[in-house]
C-alpha cells in the first residue's frame, strides 16, 4: 500500500540530513551540502537506471533514452536547494518522485515513447545569492552572466563558488537545451498554501505562477548617542525602516492581487545605546499581473521618498530580480488533469503563489505542474509535512501521465 510514496518519504528523510541547520533544511547552491546531496542522488538516479550527469550550471540531471536517438525530451524535476531552516519537501519532492516512479516503470519493463530527464536544479531560491533560478535559466538558455559577480555573505562571488564546486561557469551558455528537442517540463511540487487541504483533495493542476520581483534597500540615517541626541534631530534609520515595513503590509492587505514581504532587515552599527545609522532590507512583491507589481513599486518608492524627506534619511534602491508569472500550458494540463481523473480523483485547477523554476523553463518549453496536498499549507518552515499517500497518489498521477503522454 502506498509503495511509491512511501520509498519517496524515505528518500526525503535522507536527502534532508544534508544540511546545515539541525532545525529544518538549510542547503545552499554549491556548497558542501549540496556537493553530498549530489553524490547521493547521484546513486538514487543510477539505480533508477538513469545516465547521470553534472552540468556546468550545477543542475544534476538524470537521463533515460527514448526509442531512437532523436527522440524529444521531456523534462521532470524541480530544486535541490532550500530556504534556511526549509522543509524536506519544497524543491526535493519534484526531483524524488519521478525517479521513484521511472525505477517503477523500469521494473516493470515499462518504456516511454521519448526521452526523459529528472534535472536538480542547483539554485532556485536564491538563499545564498541575491540570484533565483540559475539552474533552471542556464537550461532554458537564458542565464544572465551578470549573477556570476553576485557575492555570498562572505564576499565570495557565485563565479567563484561555482568554481571551487568544480564546475565550468564559463561555459554555461552550452547548457541550454534545444527547444526543438524538448517537448515539455514538468515539475510536482508541494502546493505551500491551504487550498488542497481545504478541498480534501491530494493532488492539484496548477494553472499559473506568480511573477516575483525583489528590491535592495539601503537607508541611511546618522549614528548618534541614545541618550544626549533630542528626538527632534535624530535621523534614525531603523524608525524609517519601521514605517516602510508597514507601509509595504498595508499596501498588499489593500490590494487583493498584490503580495508582499520584508524577509531581511540588518541595521548598523547594532549597538544598544545608538541611534541606527543605516539599515538594509529586502522588500519583494508577487503579483500574477505586471501591472499591478508596478504600480505597488511604484507607490513603495513615493513613500521611500516621503520618508526621506521626513526623516532626514536617504534610500538607495537596487532591484535584484524580477521574473514574470507565467500561464502553464493548456495541453500540459488538460494531459494531467485526465492522468487524475483516470486515478479516480477530483481534478482541481489552482493558481501558485509561490514561483518555481517553471518561471524559468517557460522560456524553453511548454510548462506543467502538479501540486501535492502539504499539511495546513505550511512551508518554508521546518514543520513541512505531506503523507504518503498523497506522495504516492501523485506518484500514480505521474505514471499515468509519463505512460499516456504522446511528444
Ligand atoms: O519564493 C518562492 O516562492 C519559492 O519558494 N522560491
Ligand atoms: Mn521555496
Ligand atoms: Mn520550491
Amino acid at each position: 500500500m502506498n509503495q511509491l510514496g512511501e520509498t519517496a518519504l524515505r528518500y526525503l528523510d535522507e536527502a534532508a540530513r544534508f544540511s546545515t541547520t539541525e532545525v529544518g533544511v538549510t542547503r545552499f547552491f554549491c556548497t558542501d551540502e549540496h556537493h553530498a546531496l549530489a553524490q547521493w542522488l547521484r546513486m538514487r538516479m543510477e539505480e533508477a537506471g538513469l545516465a547521470c550527469t553534472l552540468d556546468h550550471a550545477g543542475n544534476l540531471i538524470g537521463r533515460r533514452e527514448g526509442p531512437s536517438p532523436d527522440s524529444p525530451t521531456l523534462i521532470l524535476g524541480s530544486h535541490q536547494d532550500s530556504v534556511r531552516q526549509g522543509g524536506k519537501y519544497d524543491g526535493m519532492l519534484g526531483i524524488i518522485l519521478p525517479i521513484v516512479c521511472l525505477a517503477d516503470l523500469a521494473a516493470n519493463g515499462r518504456a516511454l515513447p521519448y526521452a526523459v530527464e529528472v534535472i536538480a536544479f542547483g539554485d532556485e531560491e536564491g538563499g545564498r545569492f541575491s540570484s533565483t533560478l540559475v539552474g533552471s535559466r542556464a537550461v532554458a538558455g537564458r542565464f544572465d552572466a551578470k549573477m556570476l559577480a553576485a557575492t555570498d555573505a562572505t564576499g565570495m562571488s557565485m563565479e567563484a563558488a561555482m568554481r571551487a564546486f568544480g564546475l565550468a561557469p564559463d561555459r554555461i551558455g552550452e547548457v541550454a537545451r534545444d527547444p526543438t528537442k524538448t517537448i515539455g517540463f514538468l515539475e510536482v511540487h508541494i502546493e505551500q498554501g491551504p487550498v488542497l487541504e481545504s478541498e480534501g483533495l491530494p493532488v492539484g493542476i496548477v494553472t499559473a505562477i506568480t511573477g516575483i520581483e525583489r528590491h535592495q534597500i539601503r537607508l541611511l540615517g546618522r549614528a548618534g548617542h541614545a541618550g544626549t541626541t533630542p528626538m527632534a534631530v535624530r535621523r534614525d534609520a531603523l524608525a524609517a525602516a519601521s514605517e516602510l515595513v508597514l507601509f509595504v503590509e498595508r499596501l498588499c492587505r489593500e490590494s487583493q492581487r498584490l503580495v508582499g514581504v520584508v524577509g531581511q532587515l540588518k541595521i548598523e552599527p547594532g549597538s544598544v545605546n545608538v541611534i541606527p545609522a543605516s539599515c538594509d532590507l529586502t522588500v519583494e512583491l508577487r503579483s500574477p499581473d505586471r501591472d499591478v507589481r508596478s504600480r505597488g513599486r511604484a507607490a513603495m518608492y513615493r513613500e521611500l521618498e516621503r520618508i526621506g524627506t521626513t526623516r532626514g534619511v536617504t534610500a538607495e534602491t537596487t532591484q535584484t530580480y524580477e521574473a514574470e508569472g507565467i500561464a502553464c500550458s493548456s495541453r500540459l494540463s488538460a494531459e494531467l488533469e485526465t492522468a487524475v481523473k483516470r486515478c479516480g480523483l477530483r481534478p482541481k485547477r489552482l493558481f501558485s503563489g509561490a514561483g518555481h523554476d517553471g518561471l524559468a523553463m517557460n522560456d524553453l518549453t511548454e510548462v506543467g505542474m502538479l501540486f501535492v496536498r502539504c499539511r495546513d499549507g505550511l512551508s518554508h518552515h521546518p514543520d513541512e509535512a505531506i503523507t504518503a499517500a498523497d506522495a504516492d497518489a501523485a506518484a500514480q498521477v505521474l505514471i499515468v501521465f509519463l505512460e499516456s503522454f504522446v511528444p
